[in-house]
């Protein structure tokens, strides 16, 4: 079943959200939790290791009623049916989203276009674990008999932040495998990583769904001439693979058939560290924890299917996202992990939501009348706290915030951990209450400077606290925004799984270079024109 297209403003539930925004968007949080004593309680998810707090939000037990009959007005259930059941969701493309499948259990069974998908996913599970297993224990070796030490993954997009952002997360759980990633066409990216690489025991995983992708063609042809001037030809077959749906293309990229781990067309390339696109994460941090990542989606895939709307994190988390990108305006979000090991989140998050709900067309080809998609941007606290904090607490802009945080951390420093857990409360507190005059006052401010000392505070945040970083809950964590992008897709009557925004540069880019390699400018508008000139040294 294709997904409903439903104008979400043109329901009866956003009618009252509206009203209902009128008569609160003054209120001030600090005074819903003295009127309330039961309001952290309330407004708290507990659910395995995870404690999400959400009540440091500007919103109430109404305002949650309201986006639950509105979910249900736009008929949310069904697409979390059709999403997870197969349905030709990316209608654009002509395809079904099925990332969630990449992580159910061995013996489900989930049809795409008729076809139990389950027994190809462990297939290709197992070459994994093999082939990652022989690596990381030495009996595969490299063309001069010496174990590997290296891993290069050669992706972009999905095809690299996805394994880049997991492998630096789980950086605790590496083993000696070395992992880089080259992504960017620059040349200078590539020629930085070759030159710590020794050719003889550096493996190179090519990463592209559709194999066409300039950057990573170029990075790989680059990187397969480097390793040819120390080797030879029958030598690439043991220090080459690759991930994709377009064997033609890599074998004729001269990749042997044995050395391909495929992908599928219903795997989006943003969701699909879960599938063989993974294989870098299986070699830096061993198949067990690939599978534990998994295990992790799995449970969030559960939760999120099952559990009723106010107890869901996913579906709360995207709804007060709604809330105040469509309400209160707000254009950005910040994801604020306080865990070092999460500093590519962010990054990875931007590709996830950005190229998900970056549309401006809704399912039945008109305009939306609305805001869509948010800004996501974020670093680690508590470096973050002495960057770009001053403009959340004190600047003009509403900038709503997830604080992710860790009871334990990995190394068991408690001194660490406890001023870093103690900086992750007090940022959501001061936040929350900021200070007012007769605060400041009382400390003896002097007059002309007091009101650069207040904080109106009444700025929102999600709170969620998760035991441990583990594969298993950063499994979680991951799935748990990917259903969040879903479910904002879905309210906001957009397809969220096509990405044709990324194409037209592309093919101008194409162009471009060709003018550039016969220096034969033609048309463009008079500044592009200077500058391709410029480029040139014609002008
Ligand atoms: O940025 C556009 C995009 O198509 C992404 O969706 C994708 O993750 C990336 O390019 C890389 O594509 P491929 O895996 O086919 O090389």
């Amino acid at each position: 079943m294709a997904l409903n297209s439903i104008n979400p403003t043109q329901t009866k539930a956003w009618d009252k959200l509206k009203d209902h925004f009128e008569a609160i968007k003054d209120d001030h949080m600090k005074t819903w939790f003295e009127q309330n004593p039961g309001r952290a309680d309330e407004f708290t998810i507990k659910w395995d290791d995870f404690y999400v707090d959400f009540s440091k939000n500007r919103m109430t037990s109404e305002t949650m009623q309201l986006f639950k009959e509105l979910a249900e007005e736009i008929k949310l259930k069904d697409a979390v049916s059709s999403y997870f059941e197969g349905d030709t969701i990316n209608q654009t493309e002509g395809r079904a989203v099925m990332h969630t499948a990449l992580r159910a259990p061995e013996n489900s069974k989930i049809l795409v276009d008729g076809v139990n998908v389950i027994p190809e996913i462990y297939k290709v599970k197992a070459l994994m674990k093999n082939f990652s297993d022989a690596i990381i224990n030495g009996t595969k070796k490299g063309f001069s008999n010496k174990a590997f030490t290296d891993v290069v993954n050669i992706g972009i997009g999905g095809s690299d932040l996805g394994p880049a952002m997991v492998v630096d997360s789980l950086a605790f759980y590496g083993n000696h495998l070395k992992p880089h990633f080259v992504s960017n066409v620059d040349g200078d990216h590539v020629n930085e990583v070759l030159k710590t690489l020794n050719p003889e025991t550096t493996l190179f995983v090519i990463v592209s769904k559709t194999f066409t992708t300039q950057e990573t063609l170029s990075n790989a042809t680059t990187i397969r001439d480097w390793f040819l001037k120390h080797a030879t030809q029958d030598d690439v077959a043991k220090h080459f693979v690759a991930v994709s749906t377009n064997t033609a293309k890599v074998e004729a990229f001269g990749i042997e058939a044995s050395n391909i781990f495929p992908m599928w067309d219903w795997v989006g390339g943003r969701f699909s560290l879960w599938s063989a696109v993974g294989l870098s994460i299986s070699l830096a941090v061993g198949h067990d924890n690939f599978e534990s990542l998994l295990e992790g989606a799995h449970k969030m895939d559960t939760h999120f299917r099952e559990e009723e709307f106010e107890t869901n994190i996913p579906t709360v988390l995207a709804f007060l996202s709604i809330w105040y990108n469509n309400f209160f305006e707000a254009e950005s979000e910040a994801i604020i992990p306080y865990t070092q090991y999460l500093n590519q989140f962010a990054t990875y998050l931007q590709q996830a939501i950005m190229e998900s709900n970056g549309k401006s067309i809704d399912r039945s080809g008109n305009e939306v009348g609305y805001d869509t998609g948010n800004l996501i941007w974020g670093e680690p606290g508590t470096n973050s706290q002495h960057a770009f904090f001053q403009l959340i607490h004190q600047g003009t802009k509403l900038i709503p915030a997830d604080f992710i945080g860790f009871t334990k951390s990995l190394h068991g420093n408690k001194d660490h951990q406890d001023k870093l857990i103690s900086n992750y409360f007090a940022q959501t507190e001061a936040l929350l209450n900021g200070k007012t005059k007769d605060e400041v006052v009382a400390e003896g401010t002097a007059p002309e400077i007091i009101p650069f000392k207040v904080f109106a505070g009444n700025k929102p945040t999600n709170t969620l606290l998760i035991n441990q970083l583990t594969p298993e809950s950063l499994g979680k964590l991951i799935a748990m925004y990917e259903h969040k992008i879903f479910v904002q897709g879905v309210v906001w009557n957009i397809y969220s799984f096509d990405q044709f925004g990324v194409e037209l540069g592309k093919q101008l880019a194409t162009k471009i270079l060709h003018e550039i390699n016969t220096s034969s400018i033609t048309k463009h508008d008079a500044s592009t024109s200077n500058l391709l000139n410029h480029y040139l040294g014609n002008n």
